[in-house]
C-alpha cells in the first residue's frame, strides 16, 4: 500500500536454525563481494498462488531481484535459493569497467522522495534507504558470458535469468555507436542463455549533453529497435529512471513500445548526499537513492505508465522496482499495473524477505 511515510526498515534477518545467511558487505569492495558469495541454502518458501508471468514467460511468483545485488552467477543461485523467481544479473558491458571507490552504499535518512529534493542527509546505520555508487562495473565480456552460460545451466528450470546490459559510451560516439554497443551486449547475453535481456536506459545520452537515454524518446526508440534486431525473439526489458511528467512518459512509451516486452521502473531517485561533517559525499555529485524512500515515487510512476499503456492499448508489461519490502508493497505494485515486482535494497538487508513476503501473502490471500 502506498503510504505517506516509507515502510519501516526491514527486520534484521532471523536465521533459520542451522542455515547460514550471508549478505552483501557494504564495508568491503565490489570485488571482495564478487569473490565472497554465500552458498545457496535450502529453506522452505511458501507458494504465492496465481498464474504469474515475467515478460510473458510463466513464473512461480511475481518476485524478482533487479539489476544490482546479483554480481555473478553464484549470487544468482543464492537469491534463487532464497525464494526469488526472476533473477537479474547485474548490468554488464562490452568492456571491463572497474567499480567506483568505496563507499558504494551510503545509508540516508529521508521520508518519501518526490524527485525535487536537492539533497538528503547520510546516516551511520541502514534505515531502509541508501545512496548507490558503483558506476556499473563490469567484468570483461568473456568472463560474464561464460558465467551466464554456467548460471543458466545451474539455475532451476522454473527460475528466469534476466541479464542487464548497458553501453559504454566513448568520446565522440554518436547515438548509432551507442545503439550498436547496447545491441552487441544484448546479443551476447541472449546467446549465453539469458531468458530475457534488460537494457539500462538510466545512462548518459550522447546526443544531449546532460540527459539520460530514457529522457530522450527518439534516441531510446532507436536503441530499442537496434537491440530488438540483435536479440530476435528473446524477451526484452528496458529499465528507466524517474519520470513524473505524463507527456514525457507518453512519448517514451510510444517510442519504445514497438520493440520491447516490458519496462522496468524506477531505477532510483537522484539526490546529493550531505555528510554529518557538512560536506557533500561523492564530490558533490548526485547519486541514485534506492530503498524504502522511493516506494511511493515508483508506485506513482507505475500507475502513470499503466494508465498510458491501457489508454493506448499498448502490448507491454511493467516491472515494479523501488522500495518494496512487504506483501502489501507487492500487492500495491500489482494493483498499480505491474506484472512482476523486483526487490534490491530490502533483499540485500534481509535475505529472507522473499520467504517472509510469501508467508505474509499466504496469511492475507490464502495459499
Ligand atoms: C547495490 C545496488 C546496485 C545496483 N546496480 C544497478 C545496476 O547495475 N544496474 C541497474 O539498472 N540498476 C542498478 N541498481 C538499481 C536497482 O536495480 C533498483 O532499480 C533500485 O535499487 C530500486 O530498488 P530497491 O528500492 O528495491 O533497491 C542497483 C541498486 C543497488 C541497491
Amino acid at each position: 500500500m502506498s503510504s505517506s511515510t516509507p515502510s519501516p526498515a526491514p527486520a534484521p534477518p532471523s536465521e533459520p536454525t542451522g542455515v547460514s545467511l550471508g549478505t552483501y558487505d557494504r564495508r568491503q569492495s565490489y570485488q571482495w563481494n564478487y569473490d565472497h558469495v554465500p552458498a545457496a541454502v535450502d529453506i522452505p518458501v511458501p507458494e504465492i498462488a496465481g498464474a504469474w508471468t515475467f515478460c510473458g514467460q510463466p513464473c512461480r511468483s511475481p518476485l524478482g531481484v533487479p539489476a544490482g545485488p546479483l554480481l555473478n552467477g553464484k549470487w544468482v543461485l543464492y537469491y534463487a535459493s532464497l525464494g526469488f523467481d526472476v533473477l537479474t544479473y547485474k548490468t554488464v558491458r562490452s568492456i571491463e569497467r572497474p567499480c567506483y571507490e568505496l563507499p558504494n552504499l551510503v545509508p540516508v535518512v529521508t521520508g518519501p522522495l518526490r524527485g525535487d529534493e536537492t539533497e538528503v542527509p547520510s546516516c551511520g546505520e541502514m534505515n531502509g534507504s541508501w545512496a548507490v555508487s558503483f558506476g556499473m562495473p563490469s567484468q570483461p565480456p568473456e568472463v560474464w558470458r561464460r558465467d551466464i552460460e554456467w548460471t543458466r545451466r545451474e539455475l532451476a528450470s522454473d527460475k528466469l535469468l534476466n541479464v542487464s546490459v548497458v553501453a559504454s559510451i566513448q568520446d565522440g560516439w554518436t547515438i548509432d555507436d551507442t545503439a550498436d554497443d547496447y545491441a552487441r551486449c544484448a546479443r551476447w547475453a541472449a546467446e549465453s542463455g539469458a531468458d530475457s535481456v534488460e537494457t539500462n536506459f538510466s545512462c548518459p545520452n550522447v546526443s544531449t549533453a546532460d540527459g539520460q537515454l530514457y529522457q530522450v524518446p527518439e534516441d531510446a526508440g532507436l536503441v530499442a529497435e537496434r537491440v530488438r534486431d540483435a536479440v530476435g525473439a528473446t524477451p526484452f526489458v528496458i529499465k528507466v529512471g524517474h519520470v513524473t511528467d505524463p507527456e514525457q512518459a507518453s512519448r517514451l512509451l510510444e517510442a519504445v513500445v514497438p520493440y520491447v516486452d516490458a519496462i522496468a521502473m524506477t531505477n532510483s531517485v537522484a539526490a546529493n548526499v550531505r555528510l554529518a561533517d557538512g560536506n557533500l559525499e561523492f564530490d558533490g555529485q548526485r547519486r541514485g537513492i534506492c530503498g524504502a524512500a522511493t516506494l511511493d515515487a515508483s508506485l506513482e510512476q507505475t500507475r502513470l505508465f499503466a494508465d498510458l499503456v491501457h489508454s493506448g492499448e499498448h502490448d507491454v508489461a511493467l516491472v515494479g522496482v523501488g522500495g518494496a519490502s512487504s506483501a502489501d508493497d507487492v500487492s500495491s505494485y500489482l494493483a498499480a499495473g505491474a506484472e512482476s515486482v523486483h526487490i534490491a535494497t530490502a533483499a540485500m538487508v534481509d535475505p529472507l524477505v522473499a520467504q517472509r513476503i510469501c508467508a505474509e501473502w499466504g496469511s492475507r490471500h490464502g495459499c
